[in-house]
């Protein structure tokens, strides 16, 4: 379930609120699953220490650093990679159900297939957390096969805060998958 929406400025304005920040790393793919389900789109996410599936980002001190260099701070040490995340990256940001007074702020940024490839190497062979606060990074499926393979099984693993509300509004903003295919994805998903 997703918290309450707030508004990035009148967050910063809360007291005694720590801040994360995550981010949807994304590219366009002409790649076909057996040679015949595209696959459109690339969306990267990570297997957590917790057993629980996220975005990579973590968090950051708005007393110390913005909220974006925080960011990025975390992907140097998530993903093995100096990626520069703006404030024009910024997705929306939502009061966390739990823990108490977290802010949790989402970016989305769309990448080249070649720069997706380069991540996820380095996320592997360079990334400090690597094997520590991340087992792993992977690609979303976000075709549906037949009898709900595909986006709808996806869907059914536990995930992080609102890290699933998270991916869904992120699609549905990026225009990756219609509502119509969001509406049948979450339905199948819930069968
Ligand atoms: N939506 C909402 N909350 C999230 C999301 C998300 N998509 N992803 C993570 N969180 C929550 C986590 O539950 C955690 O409480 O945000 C907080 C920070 O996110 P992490 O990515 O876990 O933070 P990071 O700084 O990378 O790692 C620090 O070390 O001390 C432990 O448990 C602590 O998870 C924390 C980790
Ligand atoms: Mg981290
Ligand atoms: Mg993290």
């Amino acid at each position: 379930m997703a918290g309450q929406e707030i508004s990035k400025g009148e967050s910063l304005l809360l007291k005694g609120h720590r801040h994360a920040c995550h981010i949807m790393i994304h590219a366009d793919t002409d790649a076909k699953l057996f040679g015949k389900t595209p696959i459109k789109h690339i969306v990267l996410m990570q297997m957590r220490f917790d057993g629980l599936l996220g975005f990579p980002g973590g968090l950051v001190n708005p007393g110390e650093e913005t909220l974006e260099a925080g960011l990025s701070r975390e992907l140097w040490e998530e993903i093995g990679v100096a990626l520069k995340v703006g404030p024009e990256d910024h997705c929306s940001s939502c009061l966390a159900l739990s823990p108490p007074n977290l802010v949790t702020h989402f970016y989305t940024k769309k990448l080249s297939e070649e720069e997706v490839r380069e991540i996820e190497r380095a996320a592997v062979s360079s990334a400090a957390d690597h094997g520590l606060e991340v087992m792993g990074m992977f690609r979303v499926p976000l075709y549906c096969l037949k009898r709900g393979g595909g986006f709808p099984s996806f869907l059914l693993h536990a995930f992080v805060g609102s890290a699933r509300s998270q991916l869904i509004s992120g699609l549905r903003a990026l225009g990756l998958l219609s509502p119509a295919q969001l509406q049948a994805a979450l339905a199948k998903a819930e069968e």
